[in-house]
């Protein structure tokens, strides 16, 4: 009977559903606010320094998510392959992270240290030219474009009024910090310190 009022009344349905999904995100959201497992940094954890910080955007820019994830997952396969699993307490600082879904080349959660700036430089530029069968494309333009100072220094403030621990001096070196870099500097510096705060086997 009550069930039949529900069904053959639009309104009273539209509420009920909202209830109901409502009470069910506040069971999976609320918890998390007061889980520190996925808001404190573990142990070493540095926020991104000037240069690595504008290599993030470059990684974002250039939609490297598109075919790389940073997530290891908590398989023997990956973790044999890539090295510890992710942990939350990595990516307090990524704002957003990079997580991914789409794997067509590798994860690069744990790149960092792995090649040396050499070697990326070659395989940014042209991936071909260390890796024969490789199909991700160049992006040779890098080296040709420099970054603003200025745009870091702001983008740090902005991640300050989010918590990121940066100091006014931080602030205040990064246009120096980054002066004549390229972008092309700066992906690579991004991508050595990726992953680099938890001990793998490799
Ligand atoms: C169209 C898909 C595609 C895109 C976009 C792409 N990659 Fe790749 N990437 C691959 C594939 C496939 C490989 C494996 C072959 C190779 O090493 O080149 C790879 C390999 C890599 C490796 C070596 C990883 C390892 O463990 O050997 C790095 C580092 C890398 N990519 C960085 C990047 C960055 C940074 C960007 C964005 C500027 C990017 N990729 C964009 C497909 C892609």
């Amino acid at each position: 009977m009550s069930h039949e009022k529900v069904e053959t009344n639009i309104g009273l349905m539209v509420v009920l559903i909202i209830l109901v999904i409502s009470v069910g995100g506040l069971i999976e959201i609320v918890p998390l606010f007061y889980s520190k497992q996925t808001t404190q940094p573990v142990s070493g954890l540095m926020p991104y320094n000037s240069l690595q910080l504008a290599g993030r955007d470059i990684y974002v820019q250039e939609g490297c998510y598109g075919c790389h994830s940073q997530m290891i997952r908590p398989f023997r396969a990956e973790t044999e392959r890539y090295g510890h699993y992710s942990l939350a307490g990595e990516f307090v600082y990524d704002r957003p992270f990079q997580w991914g879904s789409k794997r067509t080349g590798p994860d690069l959660h744990r790149v960092g240290g792995r090649y040396s700036d050499d070697w990326h430089r070659l395989h940014l530029t042209n991936p071909r030219l260390v890796v024969p069968e490789s199909n991700m494309p160049g992006y040779p333009w890098l080296s040709d474009n420099e970054l603003d100072g200025e745009l870091i220094a702001t983008k740090m403030r902005v991640l300050r009024t989010l918590n990121t621990p940066y100091t006014d001096e931080d602030i205040a070196n990064a246009p120096a910090s980054v002066e004549g870099k390229t972008e092309m500097d700066a992906l690579i510096a991004y991508l050595q310190v990726l992953g680099i705060h938890v001990s793998t086997r490799r």
